[in-house]
């Protein structure tokens, strides 16, 4: 079927996520059929540059050869078969892995090693999975009241009613407020618009002094803190200043509550180290793994917790300490096969050590476009990053929202064969790991072209 086709049955039948469908209906739809390595390629033949991995998924590109045999070879032997009541090869051989490779990126912490997988199929049910088990986990120790957890403004957990619970975005979460179970916030390390007012440059990370107050308040009707380690994804690549994420650690084993870390966005080396706990030596009680998890192929989830965590929920089978919670794609072979491919891949590659004069092409650049008027904040860590675009510099004052500056520079820039999709008037730059720096260089610079051109100034 030709593009114009398949653009007409997408606006008639299909309801696009986050998406004013009124709007899309009225516009190009744009029908990819195609990738090869960090491009995709429309039905009309023509090519873009991958800029936001198929949203934060993609690591080696797109049909990378390694994964497609992995999954081919596994489609041979059998597709699906439940873990209720069964196991299968990949999904176990995949557990050994990712704890070995958990062990070895956190080596030295021993205190909280991450030893049993629980397998889901999306990061919201992976954070869905942490929630629960750390409120039952207080229960079988025999300790009640734990019921609500510690979040920070600004994050995103995902969709489902416990992961935006625990979210802080008031234009995607606000509007459920009344589904929500209770849990308390704390500030956002977001030092570009300081909730509390002061400056990185003399504050004394502030921001943990409130969560500490929230927890010297009601520690005992706290399960957990929930937090997206170093970046603040959604958020608009929120990075956390050095130190912030070893003070939650430290609030944790002080107040003696559960650190879920959820790496659905920053984990498998978009931070530049395995995952961002590692850029501060903090070792979560669980972690929450999935997006780049199966190298942008196949939806696959693991919430992966501590022996201790664990060991609570073993009993009798009358004692009903099982963890009730499962999903009919859980552990899905075919996705198992495509992360054993990833992991192998890592290794295979050297994928963390090519990553860093990359990061250094990004960072630089990051520095330099804050010469532009309309450039309020650039920040990011490893190849995660996000350049946040404002009407007035001197006032930090935003665009109107109607003004979708955002939208109109990623619209801009997609013309120049650039695919990046914004969060409100941050633009994100999430390119596969395996980008070459020449495709880097040349995706900054047509999305500077672009920035520059929309709020109309000139390339210096
Ligand atoms: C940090 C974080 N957690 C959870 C999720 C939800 O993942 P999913 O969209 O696979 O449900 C996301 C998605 O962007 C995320 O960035």
């Amino acid at each position: 079927m030709d593009y114009r086709g398949l653009g007409a049955l997408d606006k008639k039948y299909v309801w696009h996520p986050f998406t004013q469908m009124k709007e899309w209906t009225e516009g190009a739809t744009l029908v990819i059929e195609e990738g090869l390595g960090c491009f995709i390629k429309d039905t009309r033949g023509r090519w873009y540059l991958d800029g936001v991995s198929s949203l934060w998924v993609n690591i080696f590109g797109h049909r990378k050869k390694e994964i497609d045999e992995a999954v081919k070879r596994q489609l041979d032997r059998i597709a699906h078969s439940t873990l209720l009541g069964l196991a299968n090869e990949p999904s176990v051989l995949l557990a050994e892995k990712l704890v070995r490779l958990l062990r070895e990126s956190f080596k030295g912490e021993k205190r909280h090693q991450l030893t049993k997988v629980f397998y889901s199929d999306n990061g919201s049910t992976a954070v869905e999975v942490a929630l629960k088990m750390a409120f039952q986990y207080w229960i079988h120790k025999g300790i009640t009241g734990r019921n609500t957890f510690v979040s920070l403004n600004r994050a995103y957990h995902g969709d489902t009613i416990g992961a935006v619970s625990a979210g802080g975005i008031e234009i995607f979460h606000g509007t459920f407020r009344h589904l929500l179970f209770k849990t308390f916030k704390a500030p956002s390390p977001y030092c570009y618009r300081c909730e509390l007012g002061l400056h990185r440059t003399s504050c004394g990370m502030d921001c943990l002094h409130e969560m500490e107050k929230i927890l010297t308040g009601h520690a005992t009707e706290i399960a957990a803190v929930v937090i997206e380690p170093k970046v603040q994804a959604a958020g608009g690549m929120i990075t956390a200043p050095e130190g912030f994420l070893r003070g939650v650690r430290r609030l944790c084993d002080k107040y003696g509550v559960i650190l879920i870390a959820d790496e659905v966005a920053t984990g498998f080396g978009r931070t530049g180290e395995m995952f961002a706990c590692c850029t501060e030596g903090v070792v979560p009680d669980i972690i929450c793994l999935s997006k780049g998890l199966t190298g942008g192929y196949l939806p696959l989830a693991v919430t992966v917790a501590t022996e201790e965590i664990y060991n609570a929920f073993l009993g009798e089978y009358g004692q009903l300490k099982t963890f009730f919670h499962g999903h009919s794609y859980t552990g899905n072979p075919l996705g198992c096969a495509a992360a054993l491919a990833v992991i192998d891949l890592f290794e295979k590659e050297g994928t963390l050590q090519q990553l860093k004069p990359k990061i250094e092409i990004l960072h630089e650049w990051l520095k330099r476009i804050l010469r532009y008027r309309h450039v309020g904040d650039t920040r990011g860590a490893g190849l995660m990053a996000a350049v946040e675009i404002v009407k007035n510099k001197e006032t930090r004052e935003p665009y109107p929202f109607e003004d979708k500056i955002g939208w109109r520079i990623v619209l801009d820039v997609r013309g120049k064969g650039v695919f990046l999709r914004p969060l409100g008037d941050c633009i994100v730059i999430m390119p596969p790991l395996a980008i070459s720096p020449e495709n880097l260089t040349a995706m900054l610079s047509r999305t500077e072209e672009s920035i520059a051109g929309i709020t109309e100034e000139e390339r210096p």
